[in-house]
């Protein structure tokens, strides 16, 4: 099949190649000709584990191509995907402005049928207005369709989350919208995977309310892990122990110091407002996110109850992306620990495997903040490692040599990555566990 994908962000890029890997003809655009040249070279400004390789994959087949020109997008299929961004306004509500442009766009361009699919994550009953919209804006007698087609990608394992979905979520209003799915989706269902046909508000709904679930569950756990550490018990224990019923299930229950990403924090947010446009209190969600927020403030209260004093200390942290295999560090919770670290004047330095070169932009080097470019060098001399972002490099790391470069054995684990049996010479702390003082040291 022949499809348009408007954005070329995480989203639209994985949506386009992987669409585009599966033998359709796809044309993605993006609004600016930034990186557009690298993406046609098979360049993605974005780092996903297997996408380069797709993308050059599909150049190579001419299943793919990138655009900056909109109307030739639009007037390329009748099948066009909105990946555009719906980041969060300061009311807390989504900022649909880029979802309006492009239907407007949509409306002014098309010169036939069109099915306009929204996979960018938008309140319930948006598709109305994405069709008022185009009914405004076109010239009134060309039929189309708008349909909701949410993506449940995480980021790192976004071309594994494509091809290998739980469910293949689909609102639609007409019998033509259902037949185009059924063929899109065809190389799935054959294969087993769900198709789930609805209509576009249930879609839309049930995007929010899956990422809002996933985000409740990590609060939980969180939650129980603040009494486990008052009780002894290792948290990780108790996720074991529910996680086996099959009804709660073990992904998601691993307590740390929380979650942040693009997703997140912004669909829970733009949840609780959409109960609030409709009268109601989402004070579970409310809860979850205070509950993620806590988890941040209590991992610095442990640096500075380990520390007693930051100022002047040296201060290694490795991970700043949002979570492993991403560059991304959008509501990454290393952004309010390195902030109240550097305000109570400690000497930083910082590692991340893929994402420093996105973190300097929040936090330039300077005489407190010092980016290296091996988390070993970020070691020599160091008071204490803040462990944020769980990489398998950091769990594979050679203990016996963090211990020799630090001048403090101290280890604040904020992801539980290490067994404090394995932890011999270090003071190690985590999170919802018994911390373990085992250096020699007086
Ligand atoms: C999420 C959803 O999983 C995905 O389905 C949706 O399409 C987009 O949002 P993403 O945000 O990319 O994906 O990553 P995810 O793996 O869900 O992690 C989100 C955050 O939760 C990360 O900060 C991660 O560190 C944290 N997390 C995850 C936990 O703290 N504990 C866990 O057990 C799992």
């Amino acid at each position: 099949m022949k499809i348009t994908v408007i954005g070329s962000g995480y989203v639209g890029l994985v949506t386009a190649a992987c669409f585009a890997d599966l033998g359709n003809q796809v044309l993605c655009a993006k609004k600016t000709s930034k990186n557009l040249d690298k993406l046609n070279q098979g360049i993605s400004h974005i780092y996903e584990p297997g996408l380069d390789e797709i993308l050059n994959r599909c150049l190579d087949k001419g299943t793919i191509e990138f655009t900056n020109d909109i109307k030739r997008a639009i007037d390329f299929s009748d099948l066009i995907f909105i990946c555009v961004g719906t980041p969060q306004s300061e009311t807390g509500k989504a900022d649909l402005s880029q979802v309006e442009d492009v239907a407007r766009q949509i409306a002014e361009n098309m010169t036939d049928y069109k099915l306009i699919v929204e996979k960018s994550t938008v309140p319930v009953n948006t598709h109305q207005w994405v069709k008022k919209t185009v009914q405004r804006y076109s010239n009134g007698n060309i039929q189309f369709d708008v349909a909701s087609n949410p993506e449940f990608l995480r980021e790192g394992t976004g071309v594994y989350d494509f091809n290998n979905p739980d469910r293949i979520v689909v609102g639609v209003e007409s019998e033509n919208a259902h037949k185009i799915f059924q063929e899109l989706y065809r190389p799935f269902t054959e294969k087993g995977d769900v198709l789930l046909i609805t209509t576009p508000a249930a879609a839309e709904l049930i995007k929010h309310a899956s990422n809002s679930f996933l985000a409740m569950k990590i609060s939980y756990i969180n939650m129980v892990a603040e009494l486990c550490e008052k009780v002894g018990i290792d948290v990780n224990m108790i996720a074991d122990g529910i996680g086996y019923d099959q009804r709660i299930g073990r992904s998601f229950l691993n307590a740390g110091i929380g979650y942040g990403g693009s997703c997140f924090p912004k669909d829970v947010r733009a949840f609780i407002k959409i109960a609030e446009d409709h009268g109601l209190d989402f004070g579970l969600l409310r809860e979850t996110e205070k509950i993620n927020s806590q988890m941040r403030e209590r991992f610095l209260e442990k640096v500075e109850n380990v520390l007693w004093i930051n100022k002047d200390k040296n201060i290694t942290i490795w991970g700043l992306a949002f979570k492993p295999d991403t560059d991304d560090i959008r509501e990454a919770p290393s952004i309010d620990i390195v902030r109240k670290l550097y305000e109570t004047d400690a000497n930083l330095r910082l590692y991340d495997p893929q994402a420093g070169e996105n973190f300097q932009n929040l936090f330039p080097e300077n005489e407190n903040i010092r980016y290296c470019s091996d988390k070993y060098e970020a070691l020599k001399d160091s008071d204490a490692l803040l462990l944020i972002t769980e990489w398998d490099e950091f769990k594979n790391a050679d203990l016996n040599k963090v211990k020799n470069l630090m001048r403090l054995p101290i280890i604040i684990d904020g992801r539980n990555m290490f067994e404090s049996e394995i932890m011999e010479g270090f003071e190690y702390y985590s999170v919802g566990r018994e911390n373990t003082n085992q250096s020699e040291k007086p």
